[in-house]
């Protein structure tokens, strides 16, 4: 077998063709519009990944239900009101050729208090992030019909995405969000066929993949991210990503992209809470050769990689795609610049502070700074100061926070408690 090469196209099981191996990793860009839809701004930015001839664009995520934000400023898709304005974000992705998907998403617990809305998870656990952890409610457990209401939600946005124009949808099973939860003993406590063993813990992804796969035709992508890992001892373990992927085997997933960790363990960033070392570059690489051996369909391994060696490493491998987020915000037309023999390296100033939290936090602010200035028609600053690029954001964030709260509080009732209305008064068996 020949080595692969980045400018090599991939079929994809649906038949689709995905016209090279670098992909536009999920980024949350936080610029809804004032509708929560799709802005000027973000339409912008994205004709900047189209032009850099980005094979694959994953969007940032896009919640699938306006009460459960990943942050302020996110884009919601629950029903058809806006959906000229996600046709627009579809066309200009797929402007020069790349395909696009819509990353679909629910929090779950990892929902900012500030935002006013209650928090469901798969138990009423709450997240531990030290002195940060009272920003975060504490959530509770989703009941039955809750849980049915979510798989709904996915569902219907996949549709919606593909009335749009998308070419495909990622489900978020990564990064400690509600599907992650579930699929976390730490998180999930639930003694009932929702919790416990693997299989348990596994359902609610793979019935979301099922009713997704039902709902779209057989020509639209459905991906999923998951960790190859959570990184926290007792979580989600790379033995049970292995198992997960063995069960997404049979259910006509397109591509499996894999990362690792949660708020609390941010291993996407490159750093691991449970002793373990991460790679320098490509974080995930190992953990992607062992899930390799099982799965059937292509995956892509994204985290750390900014360099051209580093990405046809990854693809010789075995790997199929590349996800590039950081080096992406610095430099949208990286994979063109590659193309034509340029090896750029686009790169952050290294964050020291001691305060890993707040690290963490500056580290995305300085990437969102970026995705600001491109959403603005200019050039990145890599070398912006992360304390600035941290108060800026935290700015941003404000102003983003006060506009969801009067698009939440405007929303008629009825409309709002449509989910919420599930069988809110079920007991529940909670196992603690
Ligand atoms: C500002 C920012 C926003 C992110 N938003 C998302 C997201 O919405 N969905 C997701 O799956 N990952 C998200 N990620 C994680 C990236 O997709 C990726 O897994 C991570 O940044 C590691 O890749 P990189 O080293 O190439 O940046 C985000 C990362 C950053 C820096």
């Amino acid at each position: 077998m020949s080595p692969m090469t980045a400018f090599e196209k991939l079929t994809l099981p649906n038949g689709s063709v995905i016209p090279n191996r670098i992909a536009k990793a999920a980024m949350e860009e936080n610029m809804a519009d004032a509708d929560q839809a799709p802005s000027p701004e973000l339409m912008r930015l994205y004709q900047s990944w189209a032009d850099g001839e980005v094979g694959l664009i994953i969007t940032g995520n896009v919640m699938v239900d306006g009460r459960a934000m990943t942050g302020p400023g996110g884009v919601v898709l629950e029903d058809d009101r806006h959906l000229d304005r996600f046709k627009r974000w579809a066309e200009i992705g797929r402007s020069k050729g790349a395909q696009i998907w819509l990353q679909i998403n629910h929090p779950g617990r990892q929902m900012q208090a500030n935002l006013g809305q209650k928090a469901f998870a798969p138990s009423a656990v709450a997240l531990d992030l030290g002195k940060m952890s009272n920003r975060f409610a504490v959530p509770e457990a989703l009941t039955d019909d809750g849980i049915a209401d979510v798989i709904r939600r996915f569902a219907r946005a996949a549709q919606l995405g593909e009335q749009a124009g998308f070419t495909g949808v990622e489900i978020h099973a990564a990064h400690g969000y509600l599907l992650s939860q579930f699929l976390s003993p730490l998180s999930n406590r639930r003694t009932d066929a929702w919790g416990g063993s693997l299989e348990n813990r596994a359902r609610l992804l793979l019935e979301i993949v099922k009713a997704v796969r039902a709902k779209v035709s057989p020509g639209f992508a459905v991906a999923v991210k998951l960790n190859s890992a959570d990184f926290q001892r007792g979580g989600f373990s790379t033995e049970d990503a292995r198992h997960v992927v063995e069960m997404l085997n049979h259910l006509g997933v397109d591509l499996v992209e894999l990362s690792g960790g949660s708020y609390e363990a941010p291993a996407m960033q490159g750093q691991s809470r449970d002793g373990r070392t991460l790679a320098r570059e490509a974080y995930f690489l190992e953990f992607a050769r062992d899930i390799r051996t099982v799965a059937k369909m292509p995956l892509m391994v994204t985290g750390g990689i900014r360099r051209r060696a580093i990405a046809d490493q990854v693809l010789g491998s075995g790997v199929d795609m590349v996800g590039i987020g950081t080096a992406l915000a610095i430099d949208p037309h990286l994979p063109r610049d590659w193309r034509l023999g340029k090896d750029m390296v686009p790169e952050l100033r290294p964050i020291r502070w001691t305060n890993k939290m707040l690290a963490s936090l500056a580290n995305m602010a300085v990437v969102k700074f970026q995705l600001r200035r491109l959403s603005r028609g200019g050039s990145p600053n890599p070398k912006v100061s992360p304390l600035g690029a941290l108060i800026l954001q935290q700015v941003a964030a404000a102003f983003r926070t006060r506009q969801y709260r009067r698009w939440i509080a405007q929303r008629p009732a009825a409309e709002a408690s449509t989910i919420a209305a599930s069988g809110a008064d079920l007991p529940i068996a909670e196992a603690s």
